[in-house]
């Protein structure tokens, strides 16, 4: 099949190949199919590849710069103009000397600005002969008519021409799923008339303009008459352009009078395939001309009305999603990092037993409020939460050493608790009537069980904190908050401003986060239900002190770690694997209880994948987590440094080391703890214990050895996440059905689980469940009390007697 289509849409394999296939019809423009590079091996390798292509050609080059960089990301983007621009600038003398152009061809959105400080500087640092740079510019995106202003301001400033090869964009599908999941608005139109009139309206604006020069790259009839029409008797230069394999009957007739070229991949098979998918689903899309070979007029398909796509806020049913922040708008980062945290609060922390006896007394009024009335109040938070997104993003930079991007997640995660749990709430009191028989009424009431306790850890200050504590709140139960002692300031912020917005000082108290007086408050009889996230082993110490209380059993909900295991066959796709594996395992600096502990690699494409992962390691970036740079910053204290790094020894002094990231003569930042990854001999070894830090354990198997491998991983009782990574539908049904974890996830990584559409957490020794953010996380919080009323008993069933199917 790929072979298939390669022949289809890619010109050769090799550039000799290819000019031997030139029409002499056309002119070129040459692309060496690369795709985004994962590490600088194979971006050194594009980038000579792109070189060659230049100096052999002899014509037009197509450069995407995600190849030539493995960081090719706007939080990056000193490292990614130092490096890139001298390259680039090489590749443009070389096309200037043949007298053609390098085009810089477009990616996603979240490279747009990137790309133009790329091309910025470029051009004020050399100076090259007219149309000698060439840029591609998507119709798709919101903001195309304005950045021809840019363009054309930035080609005039620098004396250039500038070749704008004006597209209408080939990664709209991502582009919408990536909008969604990020909370952030389109930035690309969600109707394929507003893209095809867009082009039209950037093609009018381009040729207007006074320094660039235009090629127009589309295979639609319709707007390439347009363009024509457009065109008639004005002597502006321009070309049309067309993909290698598309459009070929339209532009044998069109290429008689005017000059085509066409965009030509070259390369090997085993390079196609992003590229072949992007072709395939152009081709397939039921919009697309190719598809449908329609001559449609946009502006009267604009006319029909079309079911709107889902946007982030209209995502779920029922509730609103929360809002999310665009870290890759160098405006949106400046603002980010010039807000200050607010002043942190002094909330006031009494003895445990004055606390729980204040919260003892008020139960009875706060679970005789209304649920109307606590929802209202849980929402405000809510929405309080999400205008503070910045600064309390801030003081999780600040306090728990997240990076931006972790912090931003993890405010939006909490606004996403709080708004989950008063929905279902609202759910389960409204479905509380129960189908009876004729002449008796049966309705469940939902009870606040009393005060409760939530015991939180620091890796998730906010999430972990408040979404028990709302879930507790929203169903009538008071709540005693015991935060964990390294993130207590921040606790304490929260807990302040929750009383600010309108929760009673009186059902909400904070506790002292001291493991004694926490286990004082356990043991305390008035408490009436726990939740505690954190070690399998502190789970069992608060069990067994819950278990020695006189009087009723109380509910015990226990979210615990896990040996967290990706498992990979033969056919998986090493650069997503290699990917997923170290945001997995590395991201947060391995804090996190789904983080990636184990990664189980088939035999046959070990060595790829192993020596891929040596090189995507080496460009993590390390730092402090205040600088939005850093991938990955420092261990929360001492105590998990230490535990780490007895780790790190062992695995040194037994194990073979595939990489560690270097310091590069660096000094980092007190306690981090630069990723590193081993091959172990036995992975039977290091499961004993969850290790909380950026450490991957590895083990290479053979076929024959998998059985025994997902055995054991079950028998380990841990079953918190897995990652499955395979082409083959059948082997990951099969493993993932056999699997007893609480959360699979199948080519990609095992993190991040997003409220209601990934309910989380664990089975076995990695928790009791119910599932956080999941549909039956607030039943433990309630008892149920079902009241079964006769009707009938006092002279009659009158609703029978009066209903109309009587008659
Ligand atoms: P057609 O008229 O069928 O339009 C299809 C386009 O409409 C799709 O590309 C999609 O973006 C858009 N669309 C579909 N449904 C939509 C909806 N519901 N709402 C809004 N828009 C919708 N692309 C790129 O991103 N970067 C690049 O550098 C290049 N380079 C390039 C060079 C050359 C020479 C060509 C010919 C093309 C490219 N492309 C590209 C690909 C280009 O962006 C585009 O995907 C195809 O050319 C298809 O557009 P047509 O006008 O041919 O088809």
């Amino acid at each position: 099949m790929v072979k298939t289509m390669g022949n289809v849409f890619v010109m050769a394999d090799t550039v000799d190949k290819a000019i031997e296939k030139k029409d002499p019809r056309y002119t070129y423009s040459f692309d060496m199919l690369g795709e985004a590079s994962t590490n600088w091996e194979d971006a050194n390798v594009y980038y000579d590849k792109y070189l060659e292509a230049a100096n052999k050609f002899e014509d037009s080059i197509s450069v995407k710069l995600s190849a030539i960089h493995p960081r090719y990301e706007l939080k990056n983007y000193k490292d990614v103009i130092s490096t890139m621009v001298p390259k680039l600038a090489a590749i443009a003398r070389v096309c200037e000397e043949n007298n053609v152009t390098m085009f810089i061809d477009a990616e996603e959105t979240r490279r747009l600005d990137i790309s133009i400080m790329v091309l910025e500087e470029l051009l004020k640092t050399y100076k090259f002969a007219d149309n000698t740079i060439g840029f591609a510019l998507q119709a798709y995106q919101k903001r195309a008519f304005w950045v021809i202003d840019t363009l054309n301001t930035l080609a005039e400033h620098t004396h250039s021409k500038l070749h704008i090869r004006l597209v209408k964009g080939a990664y709209w599908d991502t582009e919408i799923k990536q909008a969604q999941q990020d909370g952030l608005d389109f930035p690309v139109f969600t109707r394929k008339e507003h893209t095809d009139i867009s082009y039209l309206a950037c093609a009018r604006k381009l040729l207007h303009s006074e320094y660039l020069t235009c090629a127009f790259a589309t295979h639609n009839p319709f707007t390439v008459a347009t363009i024509q029409h457009y065109t008639k008797n004005k002597d502006k230069e321009f070309e049309f352009q067309k993909l290698y394999g598309m459009g070929d009957g339209l532009f044998e007739q069109i290429s008689q009078n005017m000059p085509v070229r066409i965009y030509a991949p070259v390369g090997e098979y085993k390079d196609l395939l992003a590229y072949l998918i992007r072709r395939l689903l152009e081709n397939g899309a039921n919009t697309s001309f190719v598809f449908n070979q329609k001559v449609i007029d946009p502006f009267i398909e604009l006319k029909k009305e079309k079911k709107p796509i889902s946007d982030w806020k209209t995502l779920y049913k029922n509730r609103i999603n929360s809002k999310g922040y665009d870290l890759t708008d160098p405006a949106m980062i400046d603002y980010m990092l010039d807000t200050p945290t607010h002043p942190e609060q002094d909330e006031e922390i009494l003895s445990v037993d004055e606390t729980i006896k204040i919260l003892t007394d008020y139960q009875e009024q706060w679970s005789n409020t209304t649920f109307e009335h606590r929802a209202k109040i849980l929402l405000a938070c809510a929405d309080s939460l999400e205008e503070e997104i910045i600064s309390a993003s801030n003081r999780l930079v600040k306090y728990a050493f997240k990076t931006y991007p972790n912090a931003v997640a993890e405010i939006r995660e909490t606004v996403d608790f709080i708004r989950y749990y008063v929905e279902q709430a609202e759910k389960l009191y409204k479905e509380n009537i129960k189908p009876s028989y004729t002449g008796e009424q049966n309705i469940t009431h939902y009870n606040p069980r009393g005060t409760w306790m939530v015991i939180s850890p620091w890796n998730f200050p906010y999430a972990i904190f408040l979404g028990p504590i709302c879930a507790a709140l929203v169903t009538g139960n008071t709540v005693l908050a015991k935060p964990a002692p390294q993130t207590l300031e921040i606790a304490k912020v929260i807990i302040a401003s929750m009383h600010h917005v309108g929760v009673p000082e009186n059902a909400l108290r904070i506790c002292d986060p001291d493991i004694e007086q926490a286990a004082e408050a356990v043991k305390d009889e008035r408490i009436c239900g726990v939740t505690f996230t954190g070690s399998h082993k502190s789970a069992k110490t608060i069990q067994r002190l819950i278990a020695e209380r006189d009087g009723p059993i109380i509910p015990f909900i226990a979210e615990t770690g896990g040996i967290n295991c990706m498992v990979a066959d033969s056919t998986c796709l090493p650069e997503q694997l290699v990917q997923d594996v170290t945001h997995g395992a590395f991201d947060s600096a391995g804090q996190r209880c789904s983080a990636t502990r184990y990664l189980f690699l088939q035999k046959e494409n070990s060595k790829t994948i192993l020596h891929m992962l040596k090189h995507r390691m080496k460009v993590i970036t390390l730092g402090n987590s205040d600088d939005l740079n850093t991938d990955v910053s420092r261990v929360i204290d001492g105590e998990a440094f230490t535990k780490i790094q007895e780790r790190i020894a062992q695995l040194e002094e037994n194990e073979e080391l595939i990489a560690t990231k270097s310091r590069n003569g660096k000094t980092l930042p007190k306690l981090t703890i630069p990723p590193s990854a081993y091959i172990v001999s036995d992975y039977k070894q290091y499961f004993d214990e969850e290790i909380f830090g950026p450490l991957l354990h590895v083990y290479v198997y053979d076929k024959n050895e998998l059985d025994e491998i997902l055995n054991f991983i079950n028998n380990s009782k841990f079953g918190l996440t897995l990652s499955i990574h395979s082409r083959v539908t059948r082997f990951y049904e099969n493993v993932s059905k056999k699997m007893k974890v609480g959360n699979v996830y199948v080519n990609r990584d095992q993190i991040g689980a997003v409220v209601e559409t990934q309910p989380f957490g664990g089975y076995g020794l990695s928790g009791t469940g119910p599932k956080a953010g999941g549909p039956n996380y607030l039943l433990p919080y309630v008892w149920e009390k079902h009241i079964s009323i006769n009707t009938t008993a006092i002279g009659g069933d009158t609703v029978l007697l009066t209903d109309d199917r009587q008659t």
